[in-house]
């Protein structure tokens, strides 16, 4: 719960945020009223600014959050699209209230339904202004239905071994944190091999193993203790635990800790190593995507259809999406794709090419791939995937020329792997 004091911390490329309130507005009638619920509550005044989304966007997407963020979208040209993004900015654990002019219904559901807690309509008075704050900083992560929030959950699983799985899971976290200034959790489950923090230039983090451990006791500094921050967006949870000792962990341990990052993430992205597949059903069971990723080889079809098999009575609402990866001429035993397609009974979604020289850069510098190419192929790539699988919208185009999406493009480019040419 938040505390009565006022905090006050730098944002990434902000002045003052405080960690309770942030209100932009444009309106000096509704900039006054906010104002004075501020001072009541000792907020400080730059908690309170003169703008809309615009400047609501510009502020939160560097990582800032506070417990409550009202915005105007009165200037906005894309409302929705603006207020899931700034929903998706601010986290799971903050609460958006807007303020708007249009009185329509379906404008309403559709602001709840993209993460708004509340609408307030124009004219706005101090009461009903003051009743929306205090309901959304009392609920906290519930929204206006006192729905729980909770972020989009993929599992990326590579069939076999050296496939690209790791690559592809680490890249679509990248992009999500960097490219779409999205909150998210890297969950890497493989305690013993994985290498999602070296491949991020991360020293592996102290709490994985506790928090798998002790499911029960997980709370947010338990599970904040398992996390190494890549940027302000970007959580990895990834570890080394010594090879000679066994390290077993259950289905409903993972899922709690997946449940505590849904919480205050807008995504979550879990590398799940094959060999845990069976014991991790019930994750699978809970993701709003599973990645299976595989070479395009013989082998490889045999494995994907093994994986289909299994996970096919989850399927439900889990979209499964087939990744042919590291697929190149230098690469031995591949078959043609028309014959991996025939033989796993249905298209590949998407095909990484083998990008030797492009990967090599990125294992010795630490680096995602579109930090050391943004436009190659296997980058592009990442990027459609992450699209998919976050769900992210992009702003309309003039608002992206106004202030940008950090960290590169964040437009999706139709590549030719993507829509099935070789
Ligand atoms: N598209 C690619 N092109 C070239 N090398 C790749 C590609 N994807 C992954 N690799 C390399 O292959 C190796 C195995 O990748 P990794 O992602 O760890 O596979 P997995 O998780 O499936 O075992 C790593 O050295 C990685 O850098
Ligand atoms: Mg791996």
């Amino acid at each position: 719960m938040a505390s009565a004091t006022a905090s006050k911390r730098k944002g990434f490329f902000s002045p003052d945020v405080c960690d309770d309130f942030m209100a932009f507005l444009g309106d000096e009638n509704e900039l006054d009223m906010a104002r004075q619920i501020a001072a009541k509550r000792a907020w400080p005044a730059e908690a309170v600014r003169d703008g809309g989304m615009h400047e609501a966007l510009g502020v939160m997407k560097g990582g800032a959050t506070a417990r409550v963020v009202l915005v105007d979208v009165t200037g906005s040209e894309d409302p929705i699209a603006d207020v899931e993004r700034l929903s998706a900015s601010v986290g799971q654990g903050a609460s958006v209230i807007v303020i708007g002019k249009t009185n329509d219904v379906s404008f309403f559901h559709d602001l709840i339904e993209v993460g708004a807690a509340d609408y307030l309509v124009k004219p706005i008075n101090a009461q009903k202004l003051e009743k929306a704050i205090d309901l959304a900083s009392q609920t906290g992560r519930a929204t206006g239905r006192g729905r729980q929030r909770t972020g989009r959950l993929t599992v990326v699983l590579g069939v076999r071994g050296g496939v690209g799985a790791t690559t592809i899971a680490t890249n679509i976290a990248w992009i999500m944190a960097h490219q779409f200034s999205q909150k998210t959790a890297l969950l890497d489950l493989d305690l013993h091999f994985g290498t999602t923090t070296l491949s991020l230039d991360l020293e592996p983090g102290n709490g994985l193993r506790e928090a798998l451990a002790s499911p029960h006791r997980l709370d947010e500094l338990f599970v904040a203790s398992a996390i190494v921050k890549e940027n302000d967006n970007l959580s990895v949870l990834g570890t080394e635990e010594p090879v000679e000792e066994a390290v077993n962990f259950s289905g409903d341990a993972s899922l709690e800790l997946v449940k505590q990052l849904r919480g205050n993430h807008s995504q979550v992205v879990v590398d799940l190593p094959r060999a845990l597949m069976a014991l991790q059903k019930p994750l699978l069971a809970a993701a709003d995507s599973i990645v299976l990723v595989s070479d395009q080889t013989l082998a490889g079809i045999r494995d994907i259809n093994r994986a289909l098999h299994a996970i096919a009575d989850l399927a439900g609402e889990t979209a499964v999406i087939k990744v042919a990866a590291r697929v190149g001429a230098d690469r031995k035993a591949q078959v043609a794709k028309k014959d991996f397609e025939r033989g796993i009974g249905c298209e590949i979604d998407y095909v990484v090419p083998e990008d030797a020289k492009t990967l090599t850069i990125c294992a010795n510098a630490g680096k995602a791939i579109p930090a050391v190419s943004a436009k190659c192929q296997a980058a592009v790539v990442c990027g459609e995937l992450a699209h998919r699988v976050s769900g992210y919208r992009e702003a309309t185009p003039k608002r992206k020329g106004l202030f940008g999406l950090g960290g590169g493009s964040a437009k999706p480019v139709k590549s030719k792997a993507a829509k099935g040419k070789k």
